[in-house]
C-alpha cells in the first residue's frame, strides 16, 4: 500500500485531451466520495503535462464543491503532451507522486498513451468526448451538452433565416463521427443533416433545396458535421496540430457548402461555425447525472482496490468494463442507425 505521513492512500486524478462538459462533475463526485472514505486526492494539472512538470494539487472539499455545474476542467487539460517516446521519464515522474492509483478521464489519446504503462500504473479509465465516438461505451459525457448547443443555435438561427429568406448552414464538431450533427440536427428539426458516415449526393441535395424554394419555404436550416463530404470528395482538414494524437483539425466545409448552395440555387445563404461553444457550456442535467454516477462508480472501484477497469455507460446504466474496451477504433454512426431513419421519416435530407 502506498501511504503518506497520515497513512491515507493517495489517489491521483487527471483530465486529458480536449475538454468536455462534465469533467468537473467527475472530479467533484469522485473526490467527494473518496474524501469521505479517508483517501487523499491529488489533482494532476493539465493532463500528462502535470506529470512531466510535477504540477499537482491536493483536492479538498472546499476546492471542488459546486464545480460540477461549470464547463472546462478545474485541473486543466491538454491534448498536446504525448507520452510516446517519453515513457521512462513519465514513469520516473509519476513515481514521485507516490500514488496508490490513478483515475484518468480522457479520450482515445489519453488511454492509448497510458495503456503501454500497465501494469506499472494502476489505473481506472473514464471515457470523455463531446464527439460520442469512443468504443466500449454507448454515450460519452459532454455529448448531450454539445447537442444542446447545436439544437439551441439552430432554433435561434431559424428566426433570422426565415426573416431574410436565407439558407443557414451550421457546422458542428465531431471529427470523423457525425453524432453531434445527428443529435443536434434532429432535435432542432433541421431540414438537412450531413454526416461524415453518409457522403451526400450533390445532385440530390440540390433537388431537395430547390424544391423547398419552389414550395415557398422562407428559410432553410442545414446542419453539417465538420468531417462530412459529398460523394467522391474528401473531408476538409483546416490545419494540423503537432504533437496531438489526432493531428487533423477539420473546418471550412460549411462556408464552401453555403457558397455553393447560393450559387446553384439563387437562395441567399450564410454559414455559422459553432466551434468550441459546443464544449464550453455548463453541462446539461443529463451530463451532470451521468458524470455524478460515473464518478461515484470510479470511487467505488478505488475503495474495492479494483484497478485497470473502465467506467462506461451501457444498456441504460453506468457500469464497469475492461479498460481495453476503450481502446478500440472510433465508434461511428451506423449509416442505417435508427436516428437516421427517424430523420428520413420526418422528411429531412440526410
Ligand atoms: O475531439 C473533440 C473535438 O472537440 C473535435 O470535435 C474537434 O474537431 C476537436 O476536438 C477540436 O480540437 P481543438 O480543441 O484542438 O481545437
Amino acid at each position: 500500500m502506498t501511504a503518506n505521513n497520515s497513512n491515507k492512500k493517495r489517489i491521483g486524478i487527471l483530465t486529458g485531451g480536449g475538454d468536455a462538459p462534465g469533467l468537473n462533475g467527475i472530479i467533484e463526485s469522485t473526490t467527494r466520495v473518496l474524501l469521505q472514505n479517508n483517501y487523499e486526492i491529488i489533482g494532476i494539472k493539465d493532463g500528462f503535462e502535470g506529470v512531466f512538470n510535477e504540477d499537482s494539487i491536493p483536492l479538498s472539499l472546499e476546492r471542488i464543491r459546486g464545480y460540477h455545474a461549470e464547463a472546462g476542467s478545474i485541473l486543466g487539460a491538454s491534448n498536446k503532451s504525448p507520452i510516446k517516446g517519453r515513457e521512462k521519464l513519465f514513469i520516473e515522474k509519476f513515481s514521485k507522486l507516490n500514488l496508490h492509483g490513478l483515475i484518468a478521464v480522457g479520450g482515445d489519446g489519453t488511454f492509448s498513451g497510458l495503456s503501454h504503462l500497465q501494469p506499472r500504473i494502476k489505473m481506472i479509465g473514464l471515457p470523455k468526448t463531446i464527439d460520442n465516438d469512443l468504443s466500449g461505451t454507448e454515450i460519452t459525457f459532454g455529448y448531450d451538452t454539445a447537442c444542446a448547443v447545436v439544437s439551441e443555435s439552430v432554433d435561434a438561427l431559424r428566426a433570422t433565416a426565415e426573416t431574410h429568406r436565407r439558407i443557414i448552414v451550421v457546422e458542428t464538431m465531431g471529427r470523423t463521427a457525425g453524432w453531434i450533427a445527428l443529435g443536434g440536427g434532429l432535435s432542432s428539426y433541421s431540414d438537412v443533416i450531413l454526416l461524415p458516415e453518409r457522403p451526400f449526393s450533390k445532385l440530390a441535395l440540390l433537388d431537395f433545396v430547390k424544391k423547398k424554394k419552389q414550395e415557398g419555404q422562407r428559410g432553410l436550416m442545414v446542419v453539417i458535421s465538420e468531417g462530412a463530404a459529398a460523394e467522391g470528395e474528401e473531408a476538409q482538414v483546416a490545419f494540423k496540430v503537432l504533437g496531438s494524437p489526432q493531428a487533423e483539425r477539420y473546418g471550412g466545409v460549411s462556408q464552401n457548402l453555403s457558397r455553393w448552395l447560393e450559387a446553384e440555387t439563387g437562395w441567399e445563404s450564410r454559414n455559422v461555425v459553432l466551434g468550441h461553444l459546443q464544449r464550453s457550456r455548463h453541462p446539461t442535467t443529463t451530463d451532470r447525472f451521468l458524470t455524478l454516477a460515473m464518478g461515484v462508480e470510479a470511487a467505488r472501484l478505488v475503495q474495492e482496490d479494483q484497478w485497470n477497469h473502465a467506467v462506461v455507460y451501457r444498456a441504460g446504466r453506468v457500469q464497469r468494463a475492461p479498460l481495453d474496451d476503450l481502446m478500440g477504433p472510433a465508434r461511428l454512426v451506423n449509416p442505417q442507425h435508427h436516428w437516421v431513419k427517424l430523420a428520413e421519416s420526418l422528411g429531412t435530407f440526410i
